[in-house]
């Protein structure tokens, strides 16, 4: 990973302007989380939008602001673009930010900076030649609830934190009504895309991005990852659809260990605990950002007595709100990774979602979505296709399989 420097060039590129003017590649289904939460950020100048949908870029311009460029060269040959925010689907996006890279362009992408790593190392080592700054969603990780939790683990609120509890598990997706779900420009949500890519290349990045903010590097890994309902999802076959469960133990340059669960498969779970040698500190839903930080301190215990923490306190978040969301059933902050991407060029450094923190978290979510984990044959005596056990108790006359429940009055 390269050490995170100045963000050269980038200070010359903007000195004397203080609104970084943006354009938007893509007006898809993820553009309207976008758009609705520009009016958070003046320093900000929406120059237009490229979709080959034309109409879509037609009704994103209408509603959020800016010009339809005829091509993405027209964005591309633009000099009032600094910065290209790549909404692209995740396949295109590799093509479309070396694209912007060699043309000069900044580049805010979309999760994940490319689908395979040595793209994304080759977009990092583009951006570093060329002085240009590169960062990629998500960017939860300026909510209120990441902050607050961030300041609450380096005070040491709970000591030193030993195991973390992730889960991005954001129940059965296949069960849904998947293909009605609409943005607010009435954009279809793209699942087969998203089957394709799975729920770690989708997903991983919420919680990792937290972690790593909040441990460092991950060091040590290994993960598991199963397909489940491969044959539920309308038009695609089985063999296109990538892993919807994801199991994995990270271990954190800080010496945390945390267990992390990814998935569309079990109800939702999209909490975040940290256990401390002083307490636990815990977000119930990384995906909303106004989300409470609870702390429950470690309190002393006598007898036989499981239960050492105290009374659950809401800590009160440490910087304010943004008054503008998308509404809809996540906060995720998005643009608030564009905004710090635009400050930093007004600035001269370094975005706080740099090119080296974007990429290690592709690098560690790529490493869960392949499921290398340790995986070693049980062996099985009388075969692995039999039970060992009768399983559930089966008493004279009841039905098999069921065990009778005695009626109240009853015998
Ligand atoms: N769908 C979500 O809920 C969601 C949420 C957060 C982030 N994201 C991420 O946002 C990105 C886009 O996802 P989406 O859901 O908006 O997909 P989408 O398919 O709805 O939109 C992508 C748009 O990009 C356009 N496009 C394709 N090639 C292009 C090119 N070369 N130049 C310009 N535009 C091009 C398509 O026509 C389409 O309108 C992905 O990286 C995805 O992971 C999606």
């Amino acid at each position: 990973m390269s050490a995170v420097g100045p963000a050269t060039g980038a200070g010359a590129l903007l000195s004397g302007v203080d609104r970084v003017g943006i354009a938007f590649l893509g007006c898809g289904y993820a553009s309207d989380f976008y758009g609705a939460t520009l009016p958070n950020y003046p320093h900000l100048l929406v120059k237009g939008a490229f979709d080959p949908r034309r109409e879509r870029a037609e009704t994103f311009v209408d509603e959020y602001g800016g010009r339809v460029y005829e091509d993405f060269a027209a964005v591309l040959a633009d000099p009032g673009v600094s910065v290209v925010v790549n909404l692209t689907p995740v396949t295109d996006h590799y093509r479309t930010t070396k694209a912007a890279l060699l043309a000069g362009k900044h580049v805010y992408s979309e999760k994940p900076l490319a689908s395979d790593l040595d793209e994304a190392r080759e977009l990092v080592e583009l951006a570093e030649e060329r002085g240009l700054l590169l960062s990629s969603a998500p960017s939860t990780v300026f909510s209120q609830s990441a902050q607050t939790l961030l300041k609450a683990v380096e005070d040491g609120l709970v000591g030193r934190p030993l195991l973390v509890h992730a889960a991005l598990d954001m129940g059965a997706l296949a069960f849904m009504s998947y293909d009605h779900w609409r943005s607010k420009r009435g954009v279809p949500w793209p699942y087969e895309d998203e089957v394709r890519n799975g729920c770690v290349m989708e997903h991983a990045g919420y919680q990792l991005s937290w972690l790593v903010a909040m441990f460092g590097p991950v060091k040590r890994m290994t993960g598991h990852t199963a397909t489940l309902l491969s044959q539920e999802w309308a038009g695609l076959d089985r063999g296109e659809v990538a892993p919807d469960v994801s199991l994995g133990f990270l271990e954190f340059a800080s010496g945390a260990v945390c267990r992390i669960s990814i998935g569309w498969v079990a109800p939702r779970d999209q909490s975040l605990v940290v256990i401390g040698d002083r307490g636990t500190l815990s977000v119930a839903d990384v995906w909303q950002a106004s989300c409470p930080v609870v702390l429950r301190r470690r309190v002393p215990t006598s007898g036989k007595d499981h239960e050492y923490l105290g009374e659950p306190v809401e800590l009160p978040f440490v910087v304010p709100p943004t008054p503008h969301h998308y509404d809809d059933t996540h906060d995720l902050t998005v643009g608030a990774g564009v905004s710090d991407l635009a400050l930093a060029l007004l600035e001269g450094r370094e975005p706080f979602l740099s090119a080296a923190y974007s990429l290690h978290v592709l690098d560690v979510s790529l490493r869960l979505a392949s499921g290398r984990g340790v995986s070693e044959e049980v062996p099985i005596r009388h075969g692995g296709d039999v039970k060992l056990s009768r399983g559930l108790l089966e008493p004279a006359g009841a039905p098999r399989g069921l065990v009778p429940v005695a009626r109240e009055g009853g015998r």
